[in-house]
């Protein structure tokens, strides 16, 4: 597709979301960026002032239905913001946390596909973008309820792409490795697990392989650039790394075993 026409990204007051929504806008897009305090936004009209396209802000909360409302033209949804919580074990994470995360992480996006899919039909076709997680290709511990939520999301894009391709509508996933934004800086601590005898250990592991990341991260930046890449690339596959270690990961798992992976992006587990 061409760089032209509206593109609206949640979550974008900040991190991942905040840089695709200025770099759509440089590459031409009429932005809508939208988060759920719009003063967070208020220089973001001025950041992307000499811009090809434009950049607007409003106000929309994933779990507010009432915030949920799609410009007339929309050609690209960016479905960006997201939500974590503690780093607990299975047999310890509370089902409420589950419930916190996939209201954000699924149903939320749920929500803005169907607000935007009669719009994109209408203008004859879009690009749907949904941002998940490369976490949720290998056996990540304690992070099961994050992961859970984000191939929930992966698996509702995968049957969306069969449901819409003949209407025009491409959907793709980027799955981003470490990224620089506030939600990986909280990720650097030890996981709340610690607090169980029977999961010290292995939080001090998670933790350790936590910190073999560090020199792996990407500015949210370059991971933007890599999102509008996949939204343009009419041949885009489903999924998408955003940065190198989610291109190592996502090839590996399109080779490996579900052991060769565990064993190779999971090597405190050994
Ligand atoms: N950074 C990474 O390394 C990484 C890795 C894998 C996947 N991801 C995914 O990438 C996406 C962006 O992450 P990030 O690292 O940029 O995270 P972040 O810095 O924590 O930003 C999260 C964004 O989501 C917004 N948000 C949360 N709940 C919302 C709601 N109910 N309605 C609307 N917006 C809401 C936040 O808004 P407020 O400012 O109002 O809180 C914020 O703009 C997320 O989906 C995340 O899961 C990130």
């Amino acid at each position: 597709m061409r760089a032209q026409g509206v593109a609206l990204v949640t979550g974008a007051s900040r991190g991942i979301g905040r840089a695709i929504a200025l770099d759509l806008a440089r590459a031409g897009f009429d932005v809508v960026a939208t988060m759920r305090d719009p003063a967070a936004g208020a220089d973001l009209p001025g950041l992307a002032g000499d811009a090809t396209g434009s950049l607007r802000v409003e106000r929309l909360d994933v779990t507010d239905p009432d915030t949920i409302r799609m410009p007339d033209g929309l050609r690209v949804l960016v479905n960006n913001a997201g939500t974590e919580g503690e780093y607990l074990p299975v047999e310890h994470q509370p089902v409420e946390a589950y419930r916190e995360m996939f209201e954000v992480n699924v149903i939320g996006c749920v929500r803005t596909m169907q607000a935007a899919i009669p719009v994109m039909r209408v203008g004859g076709g879009g690009v749907i973008c949904n941002v998940t997680s490369s976490s949720y290709l290998a056996a990540q511990p304690l992070y099961a309820a994050y992961r859970a939520s984000k191939a929930a999301l992966g698996a509702v894009g995968e049957s969306l792409r069969a449901e819409v391709a003949g209407m025009g509508i491409r959907v793709v996933e980027i799955m981003p490795g470490p990224v620089d934004t506030d939600m990986l800086r909280g990720s650097d601590r030890m996981p709340e697990a610690a607090r169980f005898l029977e999961y010290a250990a292995l939080a001090q592991r998670v933790w350790d392989g936590r910190k073999g990341v560090e020199d792996q991260i990407t500015p949210a930046a370059d991971a933007a650039a890599r999102v509008r890449q996949a939204i343009l690339d009419d041949d885009a596959p489903l999924r998408n790394g955003c940065d190198p270690l989610a291109d190592q990961l996502l090839d590996a798992w399109r080779t490996s075993s579900d052991e060769a992976l565990m064993r190779q992006f999971i090597p405190e587990l050994d």
